[in-house]
């Protein structure tokens, strides 16, 4: 192992010892065993409390402070683990044999290589997109190009479109109210294919997994390029993960340092119980819609500020603040105007979200030859204080792991416009277990919505109103 990432992992060795002194690792009894449907349990607004359902994926302990994937403690994963590994990992539900995760970097390498699909999404505007938005699109955009042609021989291929328009997308279907398709196939209309479509189960469900993990960490790159106004990259075989992704975005081969951190953020971003964006890609692939559609849901939800699109806040808020000193005196108008600080608090936590004990650390490493980063971190820590003692341990208002995966990003020459994009490239590999895994017992999301409106009322017709 190179020298400094020797030391990384020892700092995430000795968050390791700190954490586990600080925190003890008791599951939750209601929520560590099988549940007996129907289930009891006390449902707060924003479906707090709520079981939706099992799984062996991962497991959150918001009290205690800890995260787990398929048995294994995240903090171990991030030291002795990589993020190919761990997506085998949380795939299949056990640790690779090195055949094993061979074959997966083999399928990573070659569904990276999205020339198509980056052609096509080169024809939108992407220099002004959201880029969540067009990392959104470019899962689509791959839905077209896999389903069409990776998973059904037989089946019309993109090659067979007859254009009218060159520079518009093949169009799946006819499009309603339209004379004649911009584009049309060739031959029969097509049927739905197997594997990709109707559930996830099997090699091809596993295949379609790792075409998304592997293809939108290639999406982000195109997106990150376009961006800046660059023509996308190719992505280099002899990269890893983490590695590839950072090169792909800025053209520039990683530091063994930078290619390490990348790794661990990677990892620690990979999954984290029924959030959101996860809840959100599950209800999605519980109408038997597909995993493009489903990852593409959960992308939608993540950009939200008040999930994964909180690491970008946090920048902006630090620079906001613009010095160590000017701390008190913001939070003080932040309380007043009744704002929410970015970083801070957690659904779920309760404690110290422990991938906040990771990122940390790891800010602090980069910021010793990161001017930026250092004085981000400085201000960062004030506020940090400023919190804990404003509101105090027993409000359980903690940084969450938003708070400091900015300033890491930020050190690894990441924009900021592209932190929640990162953040959604780890995550496929969660979402993609969970679509997986829930298919395998499908049942259709559907709560229901109390009424609180009137009854009886009679209808006037326009002119009397
Ligand atoms: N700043 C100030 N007060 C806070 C914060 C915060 N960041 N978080 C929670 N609180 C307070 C609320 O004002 C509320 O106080 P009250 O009871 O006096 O009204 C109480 O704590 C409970 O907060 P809720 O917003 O009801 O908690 P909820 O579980 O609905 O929301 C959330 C959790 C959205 C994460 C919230 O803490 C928040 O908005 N944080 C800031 C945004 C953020 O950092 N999001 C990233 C979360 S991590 C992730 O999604 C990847």
């Amino acid at each position: 192992m190179h020298e400094d990432t020797q030391e990384i992992t020892d700092l995430i060795l000795e968050a390791t010892a700190l954490a586990r002194k600080e925190t003890s690792a008791e599951p939750e009894p209601d929520l560590t065993r099988a549940v007996r449907w129907p289930v009891e349990c006390t449902v707060g607004p924003g479906l707090e409390g709520a079981i939706a359902c099992e799984s062996k994926v991962g497991y959150v302990n918001g009290t205690k402070g800890w995260l787990i994937y398929r048995g294994y403690d995240i903090f171990d994963l991030c030291a002795h683990s990589s993020y190919e590994e761990t997506s085998y990992l949380l795939l299949k539900g056990k640790l690779p044999l090195p055949p094993q995760l061979s074959s997966l970097k083999h399928r990573f390498t070659e569904y990276r290589h999205l020339p198509d699909v980056k052609r096509l999404l080169m024809s939108f505007p992407v220099e002004k997109m959201n880029s969540m938005a067009a990392l959104r699109l470019g899962t689509n955009l791959m839905r077209q190009k896999q389903t069409y042609r990776d998973q059904n021989a037989s089946g019309p291929h993109l090659e067979d479109a007859t254009s009218t328009d060159e520079d518009s997308i093949p169009m799946e279907t006819q499009p309603r109210g339209e004379r004649s398709a911009v584009y049309e196939f060739r031959g029969k209309r097509h049927q739905r294919p197997k594997g990709v479509e109707r559930g996830l189960r099997g090699a091809e469900g596993l295949a379609s997994c790792y075409h998304i993990i592997a293809g939108v960490s290639s999406i982000a790159g195109a997106v990150a390029r376009l961006r800046e106004g660059h023509l996308p990259i190719e992505p280099d075989p002899n990269l890893s993960h983490a590695g590839n992704l950072i090169y792909m975005m800025s053209g520039r081969k990683p530091t063994p340092v930078e290619e390490r951190v990348m790794d661990i953020a990677l990892i620690l971003h990979a999954d984290h119980g029924m959030n959101a964006s996860t809840f959100a890609a599950l209800v999605v692939a519980s109408t038997l819609s597909d995993i493009y559609f489903s990852v593409g849901a959960g992308i939608a939800a993540l950009n939200g500020p008040l999930h994964g699109g909180a690491n970008e806040q946090v920048l902006y808020q630090l620079e906001e603040i613009g010095s160590p000193d000017n701390v008190d005196e913001w939070f003080d108008a932040a309380r007043r105007q009744k704002r929410k600080i970015a970083g801070f608090g957690h659904r779920v936590y309760k404690a110290y979200d422990p991938r906040a004990r990771i990122l940390k650390p790891l800010a602090h490493y980069l910021a010793r030859t990161n001017d930026r980063a250092r004085h981000l971190l400085e201000i960062a820590e004030v506020l940090e204080k400023k919190v804990a003692t404003s509101f105090g341990d027993e409000r359980g208002i903690f940084p969450n792991v938003d708070y400091y995966s900015g300033i890491v990003y930020g050190a690894l020459n990441i924009p900021p416009y592209m932190f929640t994009t990162v953040f959604a490239v780890s995550r496929t590999a969660g979402w993609t277990a969970r679509l997986r895994e829930y298919l395998r017992k499908n049942r259709i999301f559907r709560p229901r919505g109390v009424y609180t409106g009137t009854f009886d009322r009679e209808y006037t017709p326009m002119e009397d109103r």
